[in-house]
């Protein structure tokens, strides 16, 4: 039976080139594939066959099917083409094809990079879809500790892991510090870490889904003008020479002092207006590490130090004079229109 298969397919490869037209292919297809086909007569013989044969046989079968199959719609795109051939115009202008580009959102996230690359932040990425402990509990947060609550958190319904809690979509990139200590062990670290994170909330600032960066130096001797020189390189940065930056006393659970995080206002330059109304904007969070979050992952906080800060992609969109981002939603909108003035 090996041998048939063989021969019948040579036979009709051969036939299926010489072919003339498509309707000798055709002719072909119902010879060989047809219902009562070559093919399908020899599948009657397979009673006769043992079951290791039968296996044997069906696979070869499928084979010489799936050729002859392949042989003849190559030769009939061939025939196809030739037809085109005949009435093809030349001189009709091409199809022109939109051309898309990089999202307003990526372009900053690209952007916010490039600043930290360059004094020496690695770029990491971690999980979205995260345990309890990364994201609370090995920042220092008790359980039921009613700062949770601030975080809104978007829980998944599934069974908790004995040691790291709930699983949970990330509500911060702060999840990512203790993942990074974990990853690089013996400091110097300088971690820039951006990504999605998800909060039950949404109005025109806020959206379900939305992106922070976070930053985390960890070293010897790291204190807070460390924190104040980079936040005020960002600043620069980003959003020129004159932009100044200001830190007030606030509280976080994995940062001990903590700040937040204000930049003269990048509209009216400080003066005061309709956005700032005092002349400045509130950013984000930071604060020097947490000696326990240190310890979490498995950093000797007696010897090392750390400063973190952490804000929204989106934020810093909203800053820039300019574009006039009244509305966050729209940014996740499908209207190409609007997308496409960035
Ligand atoms: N994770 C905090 C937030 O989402 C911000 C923060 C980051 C604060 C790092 C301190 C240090 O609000």
């Amino acid at each position: 039976m090996r041998e048939e298969l063989n021969n019948l397919k040579n036979n009709a490869l051969a036939q299926i080139i010489d072919a003339k037209n498509e309707d000798v292919l055709e002719e072909l297809r119902i010879t060989y594939l047809g219902r009562n086909g070559n093919i399908n007569e020899l599948t009657k013989e397979f009673k006769n066959l043992n079951d290791e044969e039968k296996k044997e046989m069906g696979i070869l079968l499928n084979e010489t099917k799936k050729t002859i199959e392949e042989a003849i719609s190559s030769k009939l795109s061939e025939f196809k083409k030739e037809k085109s051939n005949a009435w093809f115009d030349y001189t009709i202008p091409g199809k022109k094809y939109n051309l898309g580009h990089i999202h307003l959102i990526s372009q900053t996230i690209e952007e916010i990079s490039n600043v930290f690359e360059k004094i020496g932040f690695v770029r990491v990425r971690y999980p979205e879809v995260e345990w309890d402990w990364y994201a609370f509990g090995a920042l220092n947060f008790p359980v039921d500790h009613p700062a949770r609550d601030e975080w809104e958190t978007f829980f998944i319904d599934t069974k908790p892991h004995p040691k790291f809690g709930a699983m949970l979509l990330t509500p911060h990139t702060s999840s990512g510090q203790v993942r990074e200590m974990q990853r690089v062990k013996t400091p110097p670290i300088r971690m820039i870490n951006i990504a999605k994170c998800y909060r039950r909330q949404s109005d025109v600032s806020h959206y379900p889904m939305f992106h922070q960066f976070e930053g985390l130096v960890v070293d010897e001797g790291i204190n807070i003008t460390h924190l104040k020189g980079t936040l005020d390189y960002f600043a620069k940065s980003v959003f020129g020479q004159t932009v100044k930056t200001r830190i007030r006393p606030y509280h976080f659970q994995f940062t001990e002092p903590s700040f937040e995080v204000d930049f003269s206002c990048t509209i009216c330059g400080g003066k005061g207006c309709k956005l700032c109304k005092e002349g400045w904007l509130e950013v984000g969070g930071s604060g020097m590490v947490h000696p326990n979050v240190l310890k979490a992952g498995g950093i000797d906080a007696k010897r090392y130090s750390g400063f973190a800060f952490g804000w929204g992609v989106e934020r810093i969109l909203m800053m820039k004079p300019g574009l006039n981002i009244p509305d966050l939603r729209q940014l996740y909108s499908t209207d190409v229109r609007y997308l496409k003035q960035f």
